[in-house]
């Protein structure tokens, strides 16, 4: 089973409207170019290497404190781009509680989170909510951990995936996901395949109750993290996933720069190159 992990797509109609957008991108570097250009890469691709893709994961900051129509605009390039794959997606800390409720037509719990629960042939597929209103970092309730654990209690044929926007583990513990007791033990306690994050805008891997959490490259801009600065950067990305006899495969594919191909062998591979 083929899937892709997309994540911060932070799109919006104009983006000399934000603080924050307008001296980052420009006619030649946005996040509405770099989201129509992967998906065209990923089609292309696919076709190419003859990969189906089941689904997409999309994980969080779809657009950047945006209205409705910016959610519009998200999901009409998808539907150009993709047709009907579906996607299944969470809140990030820059999608606005009720424009993301409203512009994704989706319902929230009593605490105005977007929690669900859903199956594609087998394969579970969880959904939190870690998006805090004032702050910037993850935090998770109780009530959504309970009703993970009700979840939980009953095993998925093939596995589960968890979406979530922010990390659960970081190496700065003060940018890692603020959770409720008993979290990480259950997670630990089963059968999550893989915690599937973004947030921090770069492709990395760590271990979360001995499940693999990974995060992918932002379809909007890369981020790397110094002592006292963030910079930002040109670099984006996604990531091809695969789940086969239980197992999960993830292949990190960069977009931006763009890459240039130097060399090939014909495979397979007959001699030690
Ligand atoms: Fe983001």
């Amino acid at each position: 089973m083929h899937f892709l992990h997309l994540s911060d797509t932070h799109i919006r109609n104009d983006y000399t409207t934000n603080s924050f957008t307008r001296p980052i991108f420009s006619d030649e570097f946005n996040p509405t170019d770099s989201f129509k250009k992967t998906l065209d890469h990923i089609n292309r691709n696919a076709k190419e290497t003859e990969t189906h893709y089941e689904f997409a994961l999309i994980t969080g900051d779809l657009v950047h404190e945006g209205d409705p129509t910016d959610y519009q605009l998200f999901k009409s390039i998808w539907k150009e781009k993709m047709g009907d794959l579906p996607y299944f997606f969470c809140r990030g800390n820059h999608d606005r509680r009720q424009a993301f409720a409203t512009g994704m037509a989706v319902s929230v719990n009593e605490d105005g989170d977007y929690i669900d629960q859903t199956y594609y042939q087998g394969l579970r597929i969880i959904t939190l909510d870690s998006a805090q209103d004032g702050g910037h970092e993850g935090v998770i309730s109780k009530r959504q951990l309970d009703q993970l654990k009700e979840w939980l209690a009953e095993p998925a044929k093939k596995g589960t995936i968890v979406l979530l926007h922010h990390p659960l583990a970081w190496e700065e513990s003060e940018i890692k996901t603020e959770v409720p007791t008993d979290f990480e033990e259950t997670i630990e306690n089963s059968d999550i395949l893989g915690i599937f994050v973004g947030h921090i805008h770069q492709g990395s891997l760590a271990y979360y109750g001995n499940k693999l959490q990974t995060m992918v490259e932002a379809i909007s801009f890369g981020v790397d993290e110094f002592p006292n600065k963030s910079v930002f950067t040109n670099r984006t990305g996604y990531n091809s996933c695969t789940i086969s006899e239980g197992h999960l495969f993830i292949h990190s594919v960069v977009m931006s720069p763009s890459q240039t191909v130097i060399g090939g062998c014909k495979k397979p591979v007959t001699e030690n190159i």
